[in-house]
């Protein structure tokens, strides 16, 4: 069977990037189903170190077909300037091998200033988004008033389209919000200028897919985020806005389940989130800063699209449990376990108090969640450096106590171990 479904397990930047690259070694096609430039997935080939938003990390192996499915929302001004700064390191980008499929929706800068003013009009309650603008393109693709990226095949009726939809978003950002006009003439000028170059690169992605499955090609499906993200199934109302599941594949690349032989969860040796919401195994004393890092090294947990430092903790089972269940996860890959080290004991949380109430699933209501207080087991740490180790058994001997430990309270196998952040170093088990 043909395909391998990728998912975060946690609230994203558990290390998806490195391992898809990994895992596009031995697959023909690389495709991402969600989200958009939201997303920062950090790769280091030979010491390069690539930030990738939009394009699949799969880009990096010469020859494999790396698609953008129509789950996910692209701004056409951050594909292109990423896909020019690949280019100007050397990364073919060309049609033949980069396709979006013409059912994504698009980002328009009313999109991102209706983020930035309902983030401010939230105050306190304020979730925390990129400000990409990714909540207000779901909602004009639900609210069906979004524009597709196949409208680009006619960059004339296309720019009438921008200039209409800018016109009528105007409304809403200096009515509602009291903001300033966009420039509704400039802004279809330069999206004229969008579509000019990227209609090469449209696509039925559908249609490519079930052909090359159909043919017995492998396909990568790659999700952004992560499963507490998930806009049903995460920490609502603090998730962005669409599926980064397992279902989020199928249905934002459009093909079938019977395909599907492998899905794997990604899982971060500890817990980070960015933005708002609740996080019960966060660490707010120097532990979560000694997690952190300094933000000097590419691994440290600075957010790769925001700069944000993110909220650090230990590992918590009780989502990784959630997370197996949600997706259905045949195996998993632990990242980072290399950053684990000197610690001299580790924890984990395997349930949950909730006012004197042991909670073994996670609570699907965000307040009663952000009032739960981590149930920890103990474990011993080790003090060698493992970010050499390219076998299971070199391993010391507590870190593969600690690995096993995982895999057993997530009830499914670890494929791959992350003692760093270079393709290298990983262990495959
Ligand atoms: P993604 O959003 O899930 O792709 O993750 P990010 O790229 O945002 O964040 C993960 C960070 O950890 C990146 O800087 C990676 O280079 C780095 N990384 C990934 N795996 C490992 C690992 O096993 N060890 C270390 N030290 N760093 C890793
Ligand atoms: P990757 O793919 C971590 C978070 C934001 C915010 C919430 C909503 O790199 O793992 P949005 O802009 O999507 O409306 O913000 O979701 N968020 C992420 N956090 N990693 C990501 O992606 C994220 N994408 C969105 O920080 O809390
Ligand atoms: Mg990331």
């Amino acid at each position: 069977m043909p395909a391998t479904i990728v998912v975060g397990t946690q609230w994203g930047d558990e290390g998806k990037g490195k391992v898809i690259d990994w895992l596009a070694e031995k697959t023909d096609l690389v495709a991402r189903f969600g989200g958009g430039d939201n997303a920062g997935h950090t790769v280091t080939v030979a010491g390069e170190r690539y930030a990738l938003h939009l394009v699949p990390s799969g880009i990096l192996y010469p020859g494999k077909l790396c698609l953008m499915g129509g789950g996910m929302v692209i701004n056409p001004a951050s594909l292109l300037a990423e896909m020019d700064h690949l280019a100007a390191r050397g990364v073919d980008v060309f049609p033949e091998r980069l396709k979006l499929s013409v059912k994504a929706h698009l980002i328009l800068p009313y999109h991102i200033a209706l983020d930035g003013a309902q983030e401010a009009g939230r105050g306190r309650q304020a979730l925390g988004t990129t400000k990409r603008g990714i909540g207000p393109a779901y909602s004009d693709k639900s609210a069906r008033v979004g524009l597709r990226a196949g409208a680009m095949h006619d960059p004339e009726g296309f720019s009438e389209k921008v200039y209409q939809a800018t016109e009528d978003k105007n409304a809403v950002l200096t009515g509602v919000y009291g903001q300033s006009a966009l420039d509704a003439k400039a802004v279809a000028a330069q999206f004229h200028d969008y579509a000019r170059r990227l209609a090469p690169y449209l696509a039925d992605v559908s249609l490519l897919v079930s052909q090359a499955l159909a043919a017995g090609q492998r396909l990568l499906c790659v999700g952004a985020q992560g499963t507490l993200l998930d806009l049903d199934h995460g920490t609502y109302p603090f998730v962005t806005s669409s599926a980064p599941t397992v279902g989020g594949a199928l249905l934002g690349l459009g093909f079938g389940p019977h395909y599907v032989d492998q899905v794997v969860g990604l899982v971060k040796a500890y817990t980070t989130r960015v933005g708002a919401g609740p996080f019960v195994t966060e660490l707010l004393d120097e532990t979560g800063d000694r997690l952190r890092g300094t933000g000097a090294e590419p691994w440290d947990e600075f957010g790769t699209t925001t700069g944000r430092p993110r909220r650090c903790g230990w590992l918590d089972a009780v989502i990784l449990r959630y997370a197996a269940r949600v997706n259905g996860l045949t195996h998993a890959a632990l990242t980072k376990l290399d950053i684990l080290g000197s610690l001299e004991t580790i924890k984990i949380a395997v349930a949950y108090d909730y006012q004197g109430q042991r909670l073994e699933h996670l609570p699907l209501d965000a307040e009663v969640l952000a009032a739960c207080q981590p149930i920890y087991e103990e474990l011993p740490g080790w003090s060698e450096d493992i970010s050499g180790a390219r076998a299971f058994g070199e391993l010391p001997r507590a870190a593969r106590r600690y690995v096993e430990r995982v895999e057993e309270l997530l009830g499914v196998p670890i494929l791959l171990i992350g003692v760093g952040s270079g393709r290298e170093q990983t262990i495959a088990r």
